[in-house]
């Protein structure tokens, strides 16, 4: 599919007022997306598990008015005007507009709201794109009913990119592949795709336990860590190998081979940091809390045999991966050793998930 595919034909009947609401997972990248060309074209594959309890939920309630040319909208981000995410959502329309051609003849109101809580240092920009990208394509079925669902949750995913790399990844689940991939069927920069091969049940049952270690904003957006890989001494063999790592997971979802997946996830997270701790100019988002982690994280595995790992986003919170079958003893781990490293012993279990749901009100 081409972006000329998402330009929708006249609309036959524009409703005069209504409501949707969508509620979008957060995801975590296994092999990640670090590096971009514009617009939102990912510089190489990347996959991700779809997570189920860190959320968006997102309404959008439209009125018809006279188109004059401009975007009208309020934003109440859990039930406050926010005013800050205005300028992003304006970005957001101006990317889409093309794509859904009614934007400027309703007037929006958008009310938004994160199942964690706003400062935890978790993203939400993910859950976000994806949720009101949900709307979106839910208002736009209203004018084309006869829209099949393939089309509704690619075009979601599609929109969703275009405010927020990774959350085209967010619309479907358990596990979502994003960028061109010769070795993959159907895989595209433009939009999301579930992951088409073999994957053993132990990965559709893994547990992801966010460990909040820096709560705060972080000091380098990844809009400018992105930006940072042109040009970047090693980019050309990250790229490369991102490929690769993608080719290498294929035998390990089919034979539920937690060894090889542990090694590919860790080495994934500490490339995604060494990126930036080696771009110019150069970066650390990890915390002191962030290693002791890690190393705990070792030793315990070293001494268990637990198959449990972790991964990184950008920022200093650390994922911990473990199959359900090990659940009460990675539980018991996180009590006796790991949550005294995070804010205010704060951490949020969380899980693979399906993908967004729409709330009927
Ligand atoms: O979606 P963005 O532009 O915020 O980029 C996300 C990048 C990482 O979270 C670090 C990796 C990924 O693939 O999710």
């Amino acid at each position: 599919m081409t972006e000329k595919d998402f330009l929708p034909k006249n609309y036959e009947n524009l409703p005069q007022k209504g409501t949707s609401t969508w509620k979008a997972p957060s995801n975590i990248a296994l092999v990640k997306y670090w590096g971009k060309r514009p617009i939102q074209i990912p510089a190489n594959p990347s996959i991700s598990f779809t997570l189920d309890t860190c959320a968006t939920t997102t309404t959008i309630t439209f009125d018809k008015k006279k188109n004059t040319g401009d975007f009208s909208f309020e934003l109440l981000f859990e039930g406050k005007p926010k005013e800050d995410f205005k300028p992003k959502i304006v970005t957001f329309f101006e990317r889409v507009e093309a794509y859904l051609p009614f934007l400027k003849d309703y007037h929006f109101t958008i009310e938004t709201s994160n199942s964690f809580p706003h400062s935890s240092g978790i993203a939400s920009s993910a859950s976000g794109m994806a949720a009101l990208s949900l709307c979106l394509m839910d208002i736009e079925k209203m004018m084309v009913p006869e829209m099949d669902q393939t089309f509704f949750n690619t075009k979601a995913s599609f929109l969703a990119r275009l405010g927020s790399g990774s959350a085209c990844r967010s619309v479907e689940g358990p596990l979502i592949e994003f960028g061109v991939h010769d070795h993959i069927p159907g895989s595209s920069d433009l939009f999301g795709v579930p992951y088409p091969f073999v994957v053993d049940e132990v990965f559709t049952t893994f547990q992801d336990t966010i460990l909040l270690v820096h709560k705060g904003e972080k000091q380098v957006s990844s809009t400018v860590g992105h930006q940072l890989m042109h040009g970047h001494p090693y980019a050309r063999n990250r790229f490369e190998q991102a490929l690769q790592n993608m080719d290498a997971l294929k035998p390990i979802f089919a034979h539920g081979d937690l060894e090889g997946f542990i090694k590919l996830v860790e080495s994934e997270a500490l490339i995604l940091h060494a990126m930036m701790m080696t771009s110019m100019p150069y970066f650390m988002l990890m915390k002191p809390a962030t290693l002791e982690i890690i190393h705990k994280i070792w030793k315990y595995r070293e001494a268990t045999k637990v198959p449990v790992c972790f991964t990184l986003d950008a920022g200093a919170n650390v994922h911990l991966l473990y199959p359900d079958h090990v659940k009460e003893r990675v539980h018991q781990f996180i009590d006796d050793q790991l949550a005294k490293h995070c804010e205010n012993g704060h951490y949020i279990h969380d899980r693979v998930g399906l993908g967004a749901q729409k709330i009927n009100s």
